[in-house]
């Protein structure tokens, strides 16, 4: 277990670190450590994991409302590396009262909190509890809620006073621009919905093309206000954004 001065002095060596070396110390000091991929431009990671000596376990959240292009690419991936990706569903009886009672669109009518509860935030908790940290592809120029993302954090949303939970950003101080830079340079495989004006990618009903000068969060979750587009895998950034 990690104190604070523990995860501050990391994420101050960590710094400047390639996101390679960034996931290898994490991987040495926290073995039981799982990289999230979600079937976007974080496959970037995987190319990246899958250079390193030991090998990460990967995990996925299929909330069951991906687009087809995004099971293709997963499972392309899988096949690419050679690697395993376990797919983490929803809970069966949570999900088919929600859908019962409010029908399978509710988050249009009255917000994708309860949705996304259900089909990203339950499984990911559940998997949280057997793992001591996990890595994932936030970077700051994503969203102005995630302008502060540390590069190694406690996860307060998942962590328990018995369970603390650390949560990796390797790519925190990366840009779009250097992400698809080297996506392109190293003939990482991408999804294809990146070249139909998709940027960043979730749920098929939750997730837009953007238009010229549109910043990647407006394609998500579209009819809300941008404050609350987070949809609660990275609740922590919410307390963090600057002016909330
Ligand atoms: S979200 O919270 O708005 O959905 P976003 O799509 O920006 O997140 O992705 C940021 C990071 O969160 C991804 O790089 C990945 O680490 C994790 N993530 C998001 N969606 C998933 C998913 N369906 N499965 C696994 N990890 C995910
Ligand atoms: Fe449900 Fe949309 Fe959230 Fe996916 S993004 S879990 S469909 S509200």
């Amino acid at each position: 277990m990690l104190s604070p001065e523990q995860i501050n002095a990391l994420n101050s060596e960590l710094q400047d670190a390639h996101p390679k070396q960034i996931m290898a110390k994490i991987q040495e000091v926290l073995p039981n450590t799982a990289l999230s991929f979600s079937g976007a431009e974080d496959v970037l990671l995987l190319h990246f994991a899958s250079k390193m000596p030991q090998p990460l376990p990967v995990f996925t959240l299929d909330t069951g409302r991906l687009h087809p292009e995004t099971y293709r690419f997963i499972e392309q991936v899988r096949d690419h590396y050679g690697i395993a990706i376990e797919a983490l569903s929803p809970d069966a009886d949570a999900l088919q009262a929600l859908v019962k009672a409010k029908g399978l669109f509710s988050f249009y009518t009255d917000g994708h909190s309860e949705c996304c509860g259900i089909r990203k935030v339950a499984p990911l908790r559940r998997k949280l509890q057997t793992v001591d940290a996990w890595i994932t592809g936030q970077r700051r120029d994503q969203s102005p809620t995630r302008a502060e993302v540390a590069v190694v954090e406690l996860d307060s949303a998942a962590s328990t006073s018995e369970h603390p939970v650390i949560k990796v950003n390797p790519l925190a101080n990366w840009s779009s621009a250097k992400v698809w830079e080297h996506i392109r340079l190293l003939e990482v495989p991408y999804n294809p919905l990146h070249d139909q004006g998709f940027i960043s990618i979730g749920c098929e009903p939750c997730t837009r093309p953007v238009g010229p000068n549109q910043h990647e969060r407006e394609g998500r979750w579209w009819w809300e206000e941008a404050t609350i587009k987070e949809c609660g895998l990275h609740a922590g950034n919410l307390h963090e954004a600057p002016g909330e």
